[in-house]
């Protein structure tokens, strides 16, 4: 594995790998026991968007593995005033043993891992958000065991966490499902993969698609960058919500899984968060752990 641009990139054995990389780093961590896998290594982590738990897991996490994060706003770099990707890429593969970013498109993840010569790990994009979708992963087998005839299910905005979870649920096995409007539906790349691969539903019907659920997903209407369009999804994603009555259509032990931010009283009820908190709390943990396991495969 040379970077993490998107889940459509890993093979099932590959996030396999991952997954049990961060159960044994997230142990390690427990009983003190040091893995300096990445000594003396820098970690440069551009950001183009706001963040809370992928900049303080990337930069924890990468002082635990022995290396150094190093902050880029991409506000005050000269990409931010127009440098083209292909330069930015060449010059910080001069300097750094690796890149996470944190941007609007995809094409620029992707350029810099064909332009530059060392690892990029996406941080997130409007496509995709992968680093959050292997914690949830790692966080579902935590709590299931595996993934064997499990159901997962996801409400809401088609984006990038929906992108995500499609993929990467479909490659570990289980059956997904997603209720999203019309007009707000996952990436056709995506729905191409979900039809070719099987075991995918797509319905405008939250409680129809939490059916039987061992696993309900949700995020914000509106991502980063959508600021300007909030008042229109609020009217759109009405009746998108993880409630009660959603919770009732799914398995008694369903778990609630919430890559935060969240919106308490829009994408999903206070009370709904708040039953599930511990689940969605140890959610954001992983991602520290699942991020260093990413970190040492491709920069180790
Ligand atoms: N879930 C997530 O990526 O959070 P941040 O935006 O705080 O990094
Ligand atoms: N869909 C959200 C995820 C935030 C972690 C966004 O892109 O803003």
């Amino acid at each position: 594995m040379k970077h993490l641009l998107k889940m459509l990139d890993l093979s099932e054995a590959e996030i396999t790998d991952l997954l049990n990389l961060a159960d044994q780093l997230k142990y390690e961590r427990k009983h003190n026991i040091p893995h300096p896998h990445l000594a003396g290594k820098t970690l440069g982590m551009i950001f183009q968007k706001a963040s809370t738990r992928t900049r303080v897991s990337f930069e924890t996490g990468m002082t635990q593995l022995g290396g150094y994060p190093l902050f880029l706003s991409a506000n005050d770099m000269q990409i931010g005033r127009g440098e083209p990707v292909q330069d930015t890429a060449r010059v910080l593969s001069r300097y750094l043993d690796g890149i996470m970013i944190r941007t609007f498109a995809q094409q620029e993840v992707e350029d810099l891992a064909k332009y530059g010569s060392i690892p990029i790990i996406n941080g997130l994009t409007d496509f995709c958000h992968p680093c959050q979708v292997l914690a949830d992963l790692m966080t579902i087998r935590e709590y299931k065991g595996s993934f064997t005839g499990l159901k997962m299910c996801y409400i809401g905005d088609g984006n990038n966490m929906a992108n995500s979870l499609i993929v990467g649920g479909l490659k570990v096995g289980m059956e997904v499902s997603v209720a999203c409007p019309k007009d707000y539906q996952p990436d056709a790349k995506v729905l191409e993969f979900a039809k070719e691969n099987g075991g995918f539903t797509m319905t405008d019907q939250p409680v129809l698609a939490a059916e039987n659920a061992d696993v309900i997903f949700t995020d914000v209407w509106a991502s980063m960058g959508q600021e300007g369009e909030a008042e229109k999804r609020k009217i759109a994603f009405a009746g998108y919500q993880v409630n009660d009555e959603v919770m009732a259509a799914a398995h008694a032990d369903c778990m609630v899984q919430h890559c935060l931010p969240a919106h308490r009283g829009e994408e999903i009820t206070a009370e709904v968060f708040e039953a599930h908190a511990n689940e969605i709390f140890d959610e954001a943990e992983n991602r520290l752990h699942a991020q260093k396991a990413v970190m040492v495969k491709v920069m180790g």
